[in-house]
């Protein structure tokens, strides 16, 4: 079908065959929470475990994407609603090309996490979200930006004047007040292999 004079050419390897090559599934983890809850940590952490074991996946990072995809965006909810949006997109063809991706984004919409839950078809997106409170993040505060966002050197800080919506139903909690990393690794492996997401 064409729109605009633009024609969508299907692919010579099929999401399907990728998949059967792998031998695991492709899809999106997609982690949210505040600055500070341990979302690249746990992204990373969980990267790795995966690679030892002959899985591959990819993590997008909200402050790496910021540096060169999205470096045209700043943090109105404006920006950061085309931010996820992008995310998404860029999730979608990751997972067409059949790598597993973990995301760590505040995401602090449930519309826009919302969105990208749309455009990927059912179990290609799974909602963690890593659970820390604000006062927590704030002692933690490993870049200084609870800080400035306290001293007005920062507008529209996430959970000081911008706001946070919790997931509502999400497939995963990670509570990073109460669990090390290694405990939330295990949890989202287990969860994985449950669902047969990986063997
Ligand atoms: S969002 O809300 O999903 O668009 O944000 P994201 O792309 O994940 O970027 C969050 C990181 O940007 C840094 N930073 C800020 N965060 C929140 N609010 C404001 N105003 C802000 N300014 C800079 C901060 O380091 C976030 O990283 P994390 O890893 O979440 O701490």
């Amino acid at each position: 079908m064409a729109t605009n004079n633009i024609v969508w050419h299907d692919s010579s390897v099929t999401k399907e065959e990728r998949r059967k090559k792998n031998n695991y599934q492709s899809y999106v983890l997609w982690f949210t929470g505040l600055s500070g809850s341990g979302k690249s940590t746990l992204a990373n952490a969980l990267a790795r475990h995966l690679f030892e074991t002959n899985i591959q996946s990819y993590v997008l990072d909200g402050d790496n994407i910021r540096h060169g995809l999205n470096k045209d965006l700043g943090f109105t909810d404006e920006d950061r609603k085309e931010n996820i949006r992008r995310i998404g997109e860029v999730s979608k063809l990751f997972v067409d090309s059949g790598q597993i991706v973990l995301t760590a984004f505040i995401s602090p919409f449930r519309e826009d996490r919302q969105q990208v839950r749309d455009i990927l078809s059912e179990n290609e997106f799974f909602e963690v979200y890593v659970k820390c409170s604000l006062d927590e993040c704030e002692v933690r505060d490993p870049k200084g930006l609870y800080k400035k966002a306290r001293n007005n050197e920062i507008k529209h800080f996430t959970g000081i004047d911008s706001p946070y919506e919790e997931p509502e139903n999400p497939a995963i909690i990670v509570d990073t007040e109460t669990q090390t990393v290694e405990e939330s690794v295990k949890q989202i492996v287990d969860f994985l292999v449950k669902k047969e997401l990986i063997m």
